[in-house]
C-alpha cells in the first residue's frame, strides 16, 4: 500500500481524500487508505492479496475458512446467525449473549429459548454453561437448530464447548460460539481451548479486543465446508461493500506478529509475576489472581489475561475503584461494575504498565476493609415470551412507570451489570419479579440499563 501510494498512480477514484496525506495536518492515514483497484483484490471475492491474509488467519486458527471481518464481531455475528438458521427456527441462546445475538434474533425472525448460566456467588459474575445445561435445553426444546454461547465471557469464563458440541451434534443442532475475546487464545498454552477446534461450527472473535489490531478488526471462523457459501452470501449484506484496506492490513500485520511466539511467553511471565504480587492483596480480590483460587469458581475453564478486580463488600463501588485508578494512578479500565473493574491485559502490556496496576491496587487495598455484605441475588428465571423479537419490531408502546408496567410485554432490553444478562428482554411479559429485581438492584448499587434508557423510573412496553 505505501509503495503504491509512492508510485505517482493520480486516484480518479474513491475515497475523497485522494491519499493527500498533508490532510488535517496529517493526522490520517489517508497514503494508505486505499480502495478496490487493480492489483487490491476484494474482501467479498477474495482471490489475491485478501486471500492470502485469509489463508495466513486459517493457518494460525487451524481452521478450513476464516473471513476477515472490517465491521467487529457484530457483522460476523449478525452473518453467521442468519447464514445458520431459517426464519421462524428456534434458537438456544445463553441468556448472556451479547446484544448482536438479540439484535439477530429480531432481524431473523427467530424464536428464541434462553439458557441462563448460574451467577458466581463471589464476584457477582456469570459462570460457564455447562454440558447438563444445554443437554436440558436441548431436551425441552426438540425442534430448535442452532445454540449460541459466548465463551469466554468478557470475564474470561470459558464453558465446555467440546462436550456441549457433543451433545447438540447428538441432536442436530449446530453451535455457534461468540469468541470475540478469545481472539488470542491459539497463541499461549496458558489459554483455552479455541472453539472450533473443541467442535463448535463456527466461531467469531475480535481480533481487536485482545489482540494488537485496529478497532473493528475481527474474524469470522469455521471447519463446516456446508457453511462457508451461506457465511459469504450474509457477510455480502451485513458487511461493507467499501471495506477499510487500513483495517485489512492492521488484521494482517496482527496475524504477522502473532506468529511471535516469544512475545507471547513474556507475556505470560508478566501476568505470572503480576500473580504473584497479588497474593499481597487483603481485601480486594482479582479473579483467578493472588489468593483467589480459580478452582473455587464452578468455571469450566478461564482466561488470565483478563483481570476482575473485586471490591465487593469494601465499601467503596466499582466506580469509586475506577475513579481513584484513573485520577490517582493514571489507569484506565475497560469497565466498570457496580462491585468490580474489569481490566483487559494483552501481548502488548508492558512490566511498568503492570508495576503501576499492582503498586496502585497495594495503596487501595491498605485503605480497604471487610464490611457487611447486602447484595440480593438477581433472580435468574426468564419472563415469559409473549412475542418474538422481530414481533416487537414496529410496535408502538408507551413510557409506563415501573410499577404499572406489570402484565405488559416489554419492547426493550433492561439488564443489570454485573451480572450482564437481561432482566427483561423486549417481547417478554414484565412481572412483579421483574419491577422488584429492577428496583432492589437499583437500591443496591447495581447498574441497571435499558435500551430507551429510562429504567428504573419507566419501561417502554405495550399498554
Ligand atoms: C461478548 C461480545 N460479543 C460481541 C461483541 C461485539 O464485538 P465488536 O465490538 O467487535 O463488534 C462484544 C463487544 O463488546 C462482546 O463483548
Amino acid at each position: 500500500m505505501k509503495k503504491y501510494s509512492k508510485s505517482g498512480a493520480y486516484p480518479f477514484h474513491m475515497p475523497g481524500h485522494k491519499r493527500n496525506a498533508l490532510l488535517y495536518d496529517g493526522t490520517m492515514p489517508y497514503e494508505i487508505d486505499l480502495t478496490e483497484i487493480d492489483g487490491f483484490d476484494n474482501l467479498h471475492n477474495a482471490d489475491g492479496c485478501i486471500l492470502e491474509v485469509q489463508s495466513l488467519a486459517e493457518r494460525l486458527y487451524n481452521v478450513r475458512k476464516a473471513f476477515l471481518l472490517v465491521n467487529g464481531s457484530t457483522g460476523g455475528i449478525l452473518s453467521a446467525v442468519r447464514a445458520m438458521t431459517n426464519r421462524g427456527d428456534k434458537v438456544l441462546v445463553a441468556r448472556n449473549c451479547h446484544k448482536s445475538v438479540y439484535n439477530a434474533l429480531e432481524l431473523c425472525g427467530l424464536n428464541p429459548a434462553y439458557i441462563v448460566p448460574n451467577i458466581d456467588n463471589n464476584f457477582g459474575i456469570n459462570t460457564s454453561i455447562t454440558p447438563e445445561q444445554a443437554e436440558s435445553a436441548i431436551k425441552n426444546n426438540p425442534d430448535a437448530t442452532l445454540l449460541i454461547i459466548t465463551s469466554p465471557t468478557y470475564e474470561g469464563v470459558v464453558s465446555d464447548i467440546e462436550e456441549i458440541t457433543k451433545i447438540a451434534h447428538l441432536h442436530n443442532v449446530r453451535v455457534l460460539v461468540d469468541e470475540a475475546h478469545g481472539a488470542h487464545f491459539p497463541f499461549s498454552k496458558a489459554f483455552p481451548n479455541e472453539a472450533v477446534q473443541s467442535g463448535a461450527d463456527v466461531a467469531v472473535t475480535s481480533l481487536h479486543k485482545t489482540l494488537p489490531s485496529l478497532t473493528q478488526t475481527a474474524l469470522l471462523i469455521t471447519n463446516k465446508e456446508e457453511l462457508i457459501e451461506p457465511l459469504a452470501e450474509n457477510l455480502a449484506i451485513f458487511e461493507t461493500s467499501s471495506p477499510s484496506y487500513v483495517f485489512m492490513s492492521a488484521i494482517e500485520k496482527c496475524l504477522e506478529y502473532c506468529q511471535n511466539q516469544k512475545a507471547f511467553e513474556e507475556y505470560i511471565i508478566r501476568l505470572n509475576s503480576f500473580n504473584e504480587k497479588c497474593k499481597e492483596l487483603k481485601n480486594i480480590k482479582i479473579l483467578g489472581y493472588g489468593n483467589d483460587n480459580i478452582k473455587n469458581h464452578s468455571f469450566f475453564d478461564f482466561d488470565i489475561s483478563k483481570l476482575t478486580v473485586s471490591v465487593r463488600g469494601l465499601g467503596i463501588s466499582g466506580t469509586q475503584l475506577a475513579d481513584r485508578l484513573r485520577n490517582e494512578f493514571n489507569l484506565e479500565p475497560e469497565m466498570v461494575c457496580s462491585d468490580y473493574v474489569l481490566l483487559i491485559t494483552t501481548v502488548c502490556d508492558t512490566q511498568d504498565g503492570f508495576e503501576r496496576l499492582i503498586n496502585a491496587l497495594r495503596i487501595i487495598d491498605s485503605e480497604c476493609s471487610v464490611k457487611e455484605l447486602n447484595i440480593p441475588p438477581i433472580n435468574p428465571k426468564v419472563p415469559r415470551l409473549a412475542l418474538n423479537p422481530s414481533e416487537c419490531y414496529g410496535r408502538v408502546g408507551a413510557f409506563t412507570k415501573l410499577e404499572n408496567s406489570i402484565n405488559k410485554i416489554s419492547l426493550e432490553y433492561v439488564w443489570a451489570y454485573p451480572p450482564g444478562i437481561p432482566i427483561v428482554a423486549k417481547g417478554e411479559v414484565i412481572t412483579k419479579e421483574v419491577v422488584n429485581a429492577v428496583k432492589e438492584q437499583t437500591e443496591s448499587g447495581i447498574s441497571v440499563y435499558s435500551t430507551k434508557g429510562r429504567v428504573p423510573e419507566e419501561i417502554y412496553c405495550i399498554i
